[in-house]
């Protein structure tokens, strides 16, 4: 309760804290992704939290002047940013596992309901995947109506559900496997598949 009295009033005085990058450390020697591609990997997601509080900053040196050209342009870039630092976020933290899901769990029956079995589930998520393009592979889940979807996200901002909940997240950009398998994109989803750590992504679901 008090944490959350501080953060408000850090977040009221204009005080709220900046965005602190995650350590994903412990990935390093995951069978299939080299040091070099997770060094520079994480190099980027760093990227993209400075960015982020970079443009919060930014964003409020215009308060007083909303109507400037720059404000609203720093306003569109705003979630590309946020999501490119949230995105990595849930996809470095969905990895590190080493057991497959668990056919008696509550995901797994959800998967089976909505795409008639885990492998056509896989087989769809593979295929969003691999979809022309830079961007990120999700499995969905709609609260709303109960249903899981795999979206195809354009960059890190176009095709998010709205109220949707990621539950397990892919990065299918070039700088997630390129240095690493060249343009064999299929590859280096196979190496993400062995990797997934099914016990977070499961803790994700609460139907
Ligand atoms: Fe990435």
């Amino acid at each position: 309760m008090k944490k959350i009295v501080l953060s408000l009033l850090l977040i009221v005085s204009g005080f709220a804290q900046d965005y602190k990058a995650k350590d994903f450390s412990h990935l390093m020697g995951m069978p299939g992704f080299s040091n070099e591609l997770l060094q520079l990997h994480l190099k980027l997601y760093q990227g993209y939290v400075t960015n982020t509080n970079a443009l919060i900053g930014l964003l409020n040196g215009y308060a007083d002047n909303t109507q400037a050209y720059q404000y609203q342009a720093l306003k569109r870039r705003f979630g590309w940013e946020f999501d490119g630092m949230r995105l990595h976020e849930l996809y470095f933290g969905n990895l590190g596992g080493k057991s497959e899901l668990d056919p008696k769990s509550p995901l797994f029956k959800a998967i089976e309901r909505n795409f008639g079995s885990f492998e056509n589930w896989k087989k769809d998520f593979i295929a969003t995947g691999l979809m022309r393009g830079i961007g990120w592979s999700i499995l969905y889940f709609d609260p709303s109506s109960g249903r899981l979807f795999n979206a195809w996200i354009n960059e890190h901002d176009l095709g998010h559900l709205a109220s949707g909940e990621p539950i397990l997240v892919m990065d299918v950009w070039e700088h997630a496997y390129i240095t690493q398998y060249g343009l064999d994109r299929a590859k280096y989803i196979e190496a993400f598949f062995k990797n997934i750590d099914w016990e977070i992504v499961t803790n994700r679901f609460h139907p």
